[in-house]
């Protein structure tokens, strides 16, 4: 996550000269930033260079990508009323997108163009909170007083979503990561009432690439989140992997380095990556990964060595 960012010294540059939105929006500089890391390091994937907020857009939102901060909406919706202007996205008119994905799979033909979304609760946070938010009060109290706003809501944005990632598909990519980042602030009883019917359409929707769900903070979410439909679940480090792993039982997870470990040097990275590795003892179908994105602190040849270490130590 972020394998495109801040870290690199080439994209520092480029951000110098340009807002995140207009690279996302130039599709040779786009795929340009998204294979570079790919290149440098032999990450397995190349992700798509956008953002979750960009079908937001396409919604009748209007937003910004501040550096720190990540999604503003200027607007947030806080009544029945307002979410009665949101209706289901034009994704079609996202045509840099696709064209990104097609000169990612020209560049970079042996490797897996990962296509993503965001995920109806992390999107819905975003349009009603403003921005990120650490207990999303605003959100639930959305949701649990406004029933009927929210289920119409998160149904406009379960459209939206299913349409981007089909659209994403028939461009190219090969793998699709569904990102819920903060649905880990729900309770297992919320998320099943208000959030699970939505994801599970979603996923259901998606045919013929592997599916990926993730999520920070899901601990107390794994027997909920056992039957959904996804091949892969992502999670962060606050859950033991060899843990998560046997709550979710046939399918397979993906994770979960603590991002920060790479700032605590290589020494420190690679004890902790062995450990992961230890705990899945190549288990067929662990995806390694962080369990979040990758700091903009990070020292590129941690990385590099990070990448190297669990290249040496798995079977592919
Ligand atoms: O390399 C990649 O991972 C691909 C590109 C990517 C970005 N955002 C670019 C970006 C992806 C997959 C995302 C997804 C995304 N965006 C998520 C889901 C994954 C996650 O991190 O949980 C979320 C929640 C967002 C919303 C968002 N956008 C946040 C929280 C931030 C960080 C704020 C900050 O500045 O630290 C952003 C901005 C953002 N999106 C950056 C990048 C490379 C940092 C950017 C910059 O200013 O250039």
């Amino acid at each position: 996550m972020r394998q495109a960012g801040r870290y690199l010294p080439g994209y520092r540059e480029l951000r110098r000269a340009h807002s995140i939105l207009e690279i996302i929006r130039n599709p040779q500089l786009a795929a340009k930033v998204a294979s570079e890391p790919v290149l440098r390091f032999g990450f397995d994937g190349a992700i798509v260079f956008s953002d979750i907020i960009l079908p937001l857009t396409t919604m009748g939102v209007n937003l910004e990508l501040e550096e720190g901060v990540g999604p503003v909406i200027h607007e947030p919706l806080r009544t029945p009323d307002s979410v009665g202007h949101i209706f289901p996205g034009r994704v079609e008119d996202l045509t840099f997108i696709y064209r990104q994905i097609e000169l990612l799979r020209e560049t970079l033909p042996k490797v897996p163009v990962i296509g993503f979304a965001g995920a109806p609760f992390t999107l819905a946070s975003y349009l009603i909170e403003g921005r990120y938010s650490r207990e999303f009060e605003q959100t639930k109290s959305f949701m649990y007083r406004n029933t009927e706003a929210w289920g119409s809501l998160m149904n406009n944005l379960t459209e939206t979503v299913i349409a981007y990632l089909k659209a994403q598909v028939r461009h190219g990519v090969e793998v699709l990561q569904l990102f819920d980042s903060w649905v880990g602030a729900l309770s297992p009883n919320d998320f099943r009432e208000y959030v699970k019917p939505y994801v599970q359409q979603i996923l259901a929707e998606i045919v013929g690439v592997p599916r990926i769900y993730f999520g920070t903070s899901i601990a107390g979410l794994l027997q909920e989140l056992s039957d959904l439909e996804f091949d892969v679940l992502g999670i962060d480090w606050r859950v033991n992997i060899g843990v998560a792993w046997r709550e979710v039982g046939k399918k397979s997870v993906q994770g979960n380095l603590d991002p920060s470990t790479l700032l605590g040097g290589q020494v420190v990275a690679l004890k902790e990556a062995k450990s992961i590795l230890n705990e899945v003892s190549n288990r067929p179908g662990h995806v390694f990964n962080l369990g979040h994105g990758v700091l903009p602190q990070t020292d590129p040849a941690v990385v590099k060595a990070v990448v190297d270490f669990v290249h040496t130590h798995t079977e592919r």
